[in-house]
């Protein structure tokens, strides 16, 4: 078993009989899917989730877990999520995909949000490793891109894989890939861009990750937030 694989299972394991679970997007959220079905399936474990992705309904829909709208909830007892970035104080930098909005809203309504990484997402400061993504409304992209300019910031819209085009999120917005200084510390830039007009949402997850869970070596560390 990988280190994803460990992580996603012992999530998994977390979950108990009657919750509701938000599911996170990308590789790590997918075998966390694949595990919840499997205790649904095995176990009869009785569970409900809302996914925060196209990518992740469909996953879902194909293991066969009770799935609800987003628009049905009101309350989630756990938020289960990758991420790409991954500081000591447990801040994240989220948004590689393109389902930010939804992400970032779970987490926040979530009793508890589960972070799955291995130890290549651990790192000294948020930016470390990618630029941070910001979802902006597509009239505003230039005026955004200006005022984080005027903080220091550099970069540009993301482009398609192919770079004939550019990449709209699910709610059809752009998102510029920004970098920022090395002093440019994540808990400033959070409050900017939480500031900032045309902003629809951004990469920069502070105060929300209630335990992040670290594979290596074929274990799995739980560290907490304080
Ligand atoms: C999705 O928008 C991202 O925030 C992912 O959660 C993040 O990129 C982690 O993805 P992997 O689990 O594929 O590494």
């Amino acid at each position: 078993m990988n280190e994803k694989e460990l992580v996603a299972r012992h999530a998994a394991n977390l979950v108990q009989d009657g919750m509701s679970v938000g599911l996170g997007t990308g590789s790590t959220a997918n075998l966390f899917i694949e595990a919840l079905a499997s205790r649904h399936k095995e176990e009869g474990l009785r569970v409900t989730v809302a996914a925060s992705s196209i990518v992740s309904t469909i996953k879902a829909q194909e293991q066969g877990l009770p799935l609800v709208a987003l628009e049905h909830l009101t309350q989630l007892d756990y938020y289960v999520d990758g991420a790409d970035e991954v500081t000591p104080d447990l801040t994240l930098l989220k948004g590689r995909g393109y389902d930010l909005v939804k992400e970032k809203l779970m987490a926040t309504a979530s009793d508890k949000f589960i972070v799955l990484v291995d130890p290549t997402k651990l790192v000294d400061r948020i930016g470390a490793r990618f630029p941070i993504p910001v979802e902006v409304m597509p009239f505003a992209w230039g005026l955004v891109k200006r005022r984080l300019e005027s903080i220091g910031g550099s970069g540009g819209l993301r482009q398609t894989a192919n770079k004939d085009g550019l990449v709209m999120t699910s709610h059809g917005s752009l998102v510029l890939d920004m970098t920022f200084d090395s002093a440019f510390e994540a808990a400033a830039l959070n409050v900017f861009l939480n500031e900032t007009p045309g902003v629809v949402e951004h990469g920069i997850f502070r105060n929300l990750a209630t335990v992040v869970l670290v594979a290596a070596d074929g274990k799995v560390q739980e560290v907490w937030a304080e």
